[in-house]
This record gives C-alpha cells, structure tokens and sequence, in this order.
C-alpha cells in the first residue's frame, strides 16, 4: 500500500496540465485553454442505473461552487428504462441517451461545449449484463458521444463504475456540499448509501490507518485511495457490499431461511417475490411476522461470524477500515432515509433528520407486529409492493447498522436526501463527486480550482 501511494503520487504530477510562461501545455490544458474556466465551467455526468438513465449538469463558477442553472441549482433529466433493457441492441442503447443529451447540451453555452467534459458512470444493471454485452453497449455510447456530441469526451469516461468508486464520490458530493473539503479528516463525515444491489460504506481514515490497510490481490478493489481535494489529502476508505442492498438482502433472507416461511414477512401476505430473475416463496407463516425471528434471519444474512482474516472486520468477511475520527458522523442514504420517512419516524419533507438505529428498532417492532392489512392502514405512505416487507426492510436496515456496521444503537446519525446548499437543497448522489473530480482535475485557469484538484490513485 505505502509503495503503491509513493507511486502513484509521482504518477498524479505527470498528469497534473503544465502551465508554464503562460503558455499551457498538454492534451488535457490545451483543451481547456480559452474561455473556460475564467469564469465557470460545467460538467455533464450521465448516471446509467438499472432502472433508468439520467443526466446531471453541473455548472462551478472560479472558487469552485455550485452556481444555479437557470432555475435550479442542477440540470436534472431522467428516461426509462435503462441501458441493460437493451441488452441485445447496443445502438438502441445509445440512442436512448439523446434526448438526455441534447437537454445537457441546451444549457451549456456553445463557446464553452468543447471544454466540457461529458462522463457516464453505468451501475448495477450494466455490471449484471456480463462483460461483453456491457462493453458493447459502451462501445455505442462512446460512439455516440464522439460522433454526435459537441462536448469534451475521453473514452475512458464511460465506464462501469466500480462499487467503491459510487462510495467515494458520494463521500466526495457530501463533505463537499457540507462545506468540509479542506478540513482535517475529523471534520468530514462518513457516508452510508443503501441502493437495491448494493451497501455502500465511505469515510476518511487517519494516514497511519491506510499505511494498515490490507494489501489487496491483483484485480480487487483497493480499501483505501488517496485523494487531494481542496489543498488536503484526505484517505479514503471505500467499500461497496455487493448483494447486501435492500432488495438483494430481501431474496438473501428468503433463501437462508431453514423454516418453510420467512417470519419477517407480514401475516395474511402470500406470493412471491422476484429478484434478479431468481423467484423466491415469499408467503407469510400463519402466525405472522415476529421481530425477534426476523432479527436472528437477518443477522444469519449478514454471515457476521464469516471468517475475516484481518483485525478489525464489518461483516461477510471484510476489512472494517478500523473506525476513527472520519466515521464519528455518518450520513446515510438512500433507502434508509426512505423507509424512516414512508414510515413516518421522520418527516418526509424534511430533507435531512438526526435519527439512532434504534428509531429503526423501534418501527420494526412496531412493523413485525401488524398483519399486512393492518399495516396497510398504519403506513399509508409506503407503497402497495414494499408493504409486505416492511418489518424485514425495517429490521434489516437496524441489523445492518449495528451488527453489520458495529454501531451503537444510541449512535446518533444523519439521515440525509438532500444537503442545504446556499439558498437550495441537492441531491447527495455520486454524479456530483464525479463532476467535482474532472472539473478540477482538468481546470487550467483559476488557481481556485487547482487547489481543489483530487488525485485519484486508483483510477
Ligand atoms: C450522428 O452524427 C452522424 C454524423 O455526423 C449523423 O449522420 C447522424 O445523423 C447523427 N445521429 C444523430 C442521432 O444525431
Ligand atoms: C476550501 O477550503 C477553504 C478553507 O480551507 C474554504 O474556505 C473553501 O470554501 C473550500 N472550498 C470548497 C470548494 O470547499
Ligand atoms: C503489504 O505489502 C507490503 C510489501 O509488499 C508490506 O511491506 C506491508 O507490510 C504489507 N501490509 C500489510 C498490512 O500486510
Ligand atoms: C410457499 O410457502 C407456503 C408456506 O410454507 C406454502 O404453503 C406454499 O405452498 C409455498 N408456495 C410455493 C409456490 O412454493
Ligand atoms: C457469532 O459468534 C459469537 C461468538 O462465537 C456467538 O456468540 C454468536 O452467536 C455468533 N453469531 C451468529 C449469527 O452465528
Ligand atoms: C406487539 O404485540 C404484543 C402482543 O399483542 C404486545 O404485547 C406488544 O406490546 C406489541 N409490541 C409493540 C411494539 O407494539
Ligand atoms: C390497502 O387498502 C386499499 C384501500 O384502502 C385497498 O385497495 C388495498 O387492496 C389494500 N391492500 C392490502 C394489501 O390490504
């Protein structure tokens, strides 16, 4: 780990533009010569997600802050379905990008297009497809970006996200939003994001603690990366737990189950449930859900005792990154704050809350006690096909948090959907570390933005 940071340390100066005697050096600087960056600059960055694909515009003004496009404070453009439900058509893929794109056009002013970058970061639906389908529709993305687009493009900007890159650019969108880039590591928060597929854990850790980090064999995502944002380094822990996610964590207790029935799933529910093309029985037992029966499944699924070579282990095997000052305040995503507010322990129009895991103990007792019709009645807020998981959701995300995590249940955290920002609110998603990272890793003009240029070790 030391060795590689040394390396890719004196690799991170080669890549930084050169501006020498005014004159700018370089592929990247030359690009972005001109008019950019004198002012402002913008970033597109398109999210491919399972469900759908969206397109995010960002536009910085010369210190690097968030500035409002028209309106709002973002572009925000989605379509269904996703890339992945064209599996066998990668042109019909890319097409299915340029309504989005021509819209991300539209607000970017023509004489600063050729210096914008354009990225896409496909998840979990594209990751699912195989290698080769993926990479075909990849291939037309890029295609298209080359050929139809006025926008700045690298191919290597359209890419299958790696799941701790999702975590550590959250953790980049959400201390930046904060207003804590530049602070020392204790000062920072760590982020906890819990999309369908996957759990994500970001957070920084003292240089002694990355010196410690496991060595990862050839082809495993690394720990920990280094990163300079804001004139400081900061060591990033970022661990994304595939098939922990919500709705894979739902099939993964119905399948680890010894009993004929799950005893998270609401009294009076039969059917079954789907995921991933996997059909899994679903019924209810006649005696209903109970919380301490569906306690014990879940923490079976979180596999808390798996043999874990190292000191210091969450769960299912993995290095924990050892805790400390940068994970003292966590900020968690998703769908924990979701189910907090369909159930009403938060108020849904507030965008973020202090809650402690036990609130989320507290409403899956209270869940696993209804029937499904009577908890059709308590929680009108939750939708007609989350309903009769909502004491497994419930008691998972309390599992997770503290056997998983090793929170403490009086742990207070912030449960987050957005971050106040000046006079708005945006949506705490990766998008936003992504455009942060090639913004000013490729801004050339103000010394502003250079000083927030993050090194990205293990790109
Ligand atoms: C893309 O660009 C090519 C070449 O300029 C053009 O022939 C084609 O019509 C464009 N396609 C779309 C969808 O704009
Ligand atoms: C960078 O850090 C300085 C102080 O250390 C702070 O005033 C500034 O707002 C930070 N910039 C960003 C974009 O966070
Ligand atoms: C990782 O490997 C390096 C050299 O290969 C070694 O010096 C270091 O102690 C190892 N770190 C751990 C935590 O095992
Ligand atoms: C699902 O499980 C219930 C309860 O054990 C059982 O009665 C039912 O037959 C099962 N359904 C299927 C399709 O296996
Ligand atoms: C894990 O191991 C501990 C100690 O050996 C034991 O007390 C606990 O019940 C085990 N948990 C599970 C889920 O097997
Ligand atoms: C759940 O139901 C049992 C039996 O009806 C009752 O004793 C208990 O207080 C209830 N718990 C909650 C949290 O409502
Ligand atoms: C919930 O209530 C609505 C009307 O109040 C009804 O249409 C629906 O069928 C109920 N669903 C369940 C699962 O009981």
């Amino acid at each position: 780990m030391e060795r590689d940071l040394v390396l890719y340390a004196s690799l991170v100066l080669l890549l930084v533009p050169h501006v020498a005697g005014g004159i700018v050096l370089g592929r990247k600087a030359a690009a972005g010569g001109g008019v950019r960056g004198e002012t402002e600059s913008y970033a597109v960055i398109f999210d491919a997600g399972s469900t759908g694909s969206r397109v995010h515009v960002f536009r910085f003004d010369e210190n690097m802050n968030l500035v409002n496009i028209g309106d709002d404070i973002e572009l925000y453009v989605a379509v269904k379905p996703g890339l992945s439900s064209y599996a066998d058509d990668p042109q019909e893929a890319a097409n299915s990008l340029i309504p989005l794109l021509e819209e991300a056009e539209s607000v970017v002013p023509e004489e600063l297009q050729p210096t914008t970058p354009v990225r896409l970061g496909a998840t979990a639906g594209l990751r699912n497809l195989g290698d080769e389908k993926s990479e075909e529709i990849l291939q037309a993305v890029r295609d298209l970006l080359q050929t139809n687009s006025s926008l700045e493009y690298e191919s290597e900007w359209v890419t299958v996200l790696e799941g701790y890159q999702e975590g550590s650019y959250l953790w980049v969108a959400m201390n930046y939003l904060l207003g804590n880039l530049g602070n020392k590591y204790s000062d920072t928060v760590g982020v906890v994001d819990l999309g369908g597929g996957s759990v994500q854990m970001a957070y920084a850790v003292s240089e002694e603690a990355a010196a410690n980090a496991p060595n990862i064999s050839n082809g495993d995502d690394p720990y920990v990366t280094k990163q300079l944002l804001n004139e400081t380094n900061y060591y990033l822990y970022a661990y994304s737990y595939l098939n922990f996610g919500l709705l894979a964590a739902r099939a993964e207790i119905l399948e680890a189950v010894d009993d004929p029935y799950s005893y998270c799933m609401l009294g009076g529910y039969t059917g079954t449930y789907e995921y991933n093309g996997e059909v899994y029985n679903a019924s209810a037992s006649p005696s209903g859900s109970s919380y301490n029966k569906c306690r014990t499944e879940a923490i079976k699924t979180l596999k808390i005792n798996e043999t874990c070579t190292y000191e210091d282990c969450s769960f299912g095997g993995v290095w924990s990154g050892g805790g400390g000052d940068g994970q003292k305040n966590i900020y968690v995503a998703s769908f924990f704050y979701d189910r907090a507010a369909q159930v009403g322990f938060i108020d849904p129009e507030e965008p973020s809350a202090l809650v402690t895991p036990s609130d989320f103990e507290e409403a899956a007792k209270t869940a696993c006690n209804l029937s499904l019709e009577e908890a059709n009645v308590t929680y009108p807020n939750v939708a007609a096909d989350d309903l009769p998981y909502i004491c497994m959701d419930l008691a998972y995300e309390y599992t997770l948090l503290v056997n998983g995590f090793g929170l403490e249940p009086s742990q207070e955290i912030t449960l987050v959907s957005k971050v106040k920002y000046g006079d708005s609110y945006v949506g705490a998603a990766w998008p936003l570390g992504s455009a942060i990272e090639v913004v000013s890793s490729q801004s050339t003009q103000s010394l502003a933005m250079k000083k927030i240029r993050p090194l990205w070790l293990q790109w």
